[in-house]
C-alpha cells in the first residue's frame, strides 16, 4: 500500500484545481495579451484568478503578481531590491529556504554582506535578534513565515513593523504559511510576500509575489511586459485558475490530531525519538524527529521500500548529502542532523497512516540495528 506523507514538499493537487486547469487549458485558448476575444478570454482567467488571490490574502489585486512559483518569486523581489543598492547588508534567518538562501550567496559574490541570525533550540529566530542585526547600510531582511522543516512559525510581524518604520525592505517567505495560517498582506505590511500553488493542492510551477503598493519591481527577465512589466513572459492561464481554485479547499489543522497522535505513539514506541521545535508554534501538519543512531536518508529509503513517501532533512545537491542546515543552526551537530526525518500529513491522510508509519519506522530501525549488530 502506499502512503503519501510528504505535503510540505507538495501536497496533491485537490479535484477543483484539477477541473479549473484543465477547463481553462481546454477553453482559453488564446494569449492573455491578445487583443481578441481567445485572448480576451484568457485574460479574464488571470484577471478572476488574481482578484480571488487578492481577496484570499488581503490585498490588492494589483500587488499580485503570478510567477512560476516560490523561487522565482522570492529571487525577483531579492534582485528588484539589490540591483538597485550599490552593495550594503542583507538580513535574513539562517533557515530559511534555498530559494532565498542561494539568491543571497550570488548576492554576496557581488560584495553584499549577508548576517544570518540562528535561531534558538526550538527552531525559532527572534524578532530581537533579527532587528538588532539591521544597521544603517542594511538594504533588505529576508524572514521566512513558517520554516519548511520544522512548521516552526517565525515572528515575522514584530520584524515587519521595524523594519517599516526604519524604511527597510523586508521579504517574508510565506509559501509554507498559505493555507496554513491566516494571510493579511496588508496588515503584515511588508514589501514583498511569496507564494506558491503547490503546497496547497494547486499546480506545480506558479505561484506570486505579492508586491506593496508603491514599491517599483525591477524585472529578473525582461521580455514582453507581462504582469504590468513585472513579470515578463506569457502568462501560465491553466496553472494560474488552478492557483486560485486551490485556495482555501485544504483546511490543515485538521491534521493536527492525526500528526499528535503519531508523535505520541512514535514517542511510546522509540522513546529516544526527538521531535523538533515541539515546544515552539508549528503548523499542523509537520513533523521533524530525530531518531539517534540513525541515518535520516537510509531511514527514508526504507520506508520508501515498504511504501511510506516521506522526507529527510538531508539534502542532496550534486550527489552530495549535505546535513540539514536548519538543524545545524540550531546548534545540533552533523550526526544529529543527518538523523532526521520530515512526515507532513495532507489530504487522506489519517489516524491509519500514522499508526502505520510508526509501525514501519519500529520495524527498520530494528532491522538497521540488527545489520548494524545492535540489539
Ligand atoms: C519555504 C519555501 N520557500 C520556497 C519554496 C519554493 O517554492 P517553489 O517550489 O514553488 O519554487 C519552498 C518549496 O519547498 C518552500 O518550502
Amino acid at each position: 500500500m502506499k502512503r503519501y506523507l510528504d505535503c510540505n514538499a507538495t501536497c496533491p493537487p485537490v479535484q477543483q484545481a484539477l477541473e479549473a486547469s484543465a477547463r481553462a487549458a481546454v477553453e482559453a485558448v488564446g494569449n492573455p495579451s491578445s487583443l481578441h476575444w481567445a485572448g480576451r478570454a484568457a485574460r479574464r482567467i488571470i484577471d478572476d484568478a488574481r482578484d480571488t488571490l487578492a481577496a484570499y490574502v488581503g490585498c490588492e489585486s494589483g500587488s499580485v503578481v503570478f510567477t512560476s512559483g516560490g523561487t522565482e518569486a522570492n529571487n525577483i523581489a531579492i534582485h528588484s531590491v539589490l540591483s538597485g543598492v550599490e552593495s550594503g547588508r542583507v538580513i535574513c534567518t539562517a533557515i530559511e529556504h534555498p530559494a532565498v538562501l542561494q539568491p543571497l550567496q550570488r548576492a554576496s559574490e557581488h560584495g553584499f554582506e549577508i548576517v544570518s541570525v540562528r535561531p534558538d533550540a526550538h527552531g525559532v529566530v527572534s524578532a530581537e535578534a533579527m532587528i538588532d542585526a539591521i544597521t544603517d547600510d542594511t538594504r533588505m531582511v529576508c524572514m521566512m513565515l513558517v520554516n519548511n522543516e520544522s512548521g516552526a512559525i517565525q515572528p515575522v510581524q514584530q520584524v515587519a513593523d521595524y523594519c517599516r518604520d526604519r524604511g527597510v525592505p523586508i521579504l517574508v517567505d510565506a509559501v509554507q504559511g498559505l493555507g496554513k495560517l491566516s494571510l493579511d498582506f496588508k496588515s503584515v505590511n511588508v514589501d514583498f510576500m511569496s507564494l506558491s500553488a503547490h503546497k496547497i493542492g494547486g499546480p506545480k510551477g506558479v505561484g506570486a509575489l505579492l508586491v506593496k503598493r508603491g514599491v517599483k519591481l525591477q524585472e529578473l527577465s525582461p521580455g514582453g511586459g507581462q504582469e504590468r512589466k513585472r513579470r515578463s513572459g506569457t502568462e501560465n492561464v491553466p496553472g494560474i485558475a488552478g492557483f486560485s481554485a486551490a485556495l482555501g479547499q485544504i483546511d490543515f489543522s485538521q491534521f493536527a490530531p492525526v500528526r499528535d497522535a503519531f508523535e505520541q505513539q512514535l514517542a511510546d514506541k522509540i522513546p529516544e525519538v526527538s521531535i523538533v521545535s515541539k515546544d515552539a508554534t508549528r503548523t499542523a501538519n509537520t513533523s521533524l524527529f530525530m531518531l539517534p543512531g540513525m541515518d535520516g536518508e537510509t531511514l527514508l529509503m526504507q520506508l520508501d521500500l515498504a511504501g511510506f513517501a516521506v522526507a529527510s532533512g538531508s539534502a542532496c545537491s550534486s550527489g552530495k548529502r549535505e546535513a540539514s542546515h536548519v538543524l545545524l543552526a540550531m546548534g545540533l551537530n552533523d550526526t544529529a542532523a543527518r538523523s532526521s526525518v520530515r512526515v507532513s500529513f495532507g489530504p487522506g491522510n489519517s489516524m491509519d497512516d500514522a499508526e502505520a508509519l510508526v509501525n514501519a519506522l519500529v520495524t527498520v530501525r530494528q532491522r538497521l540495528r540488527a545489520m548494524a549488530g545492535i540489539r
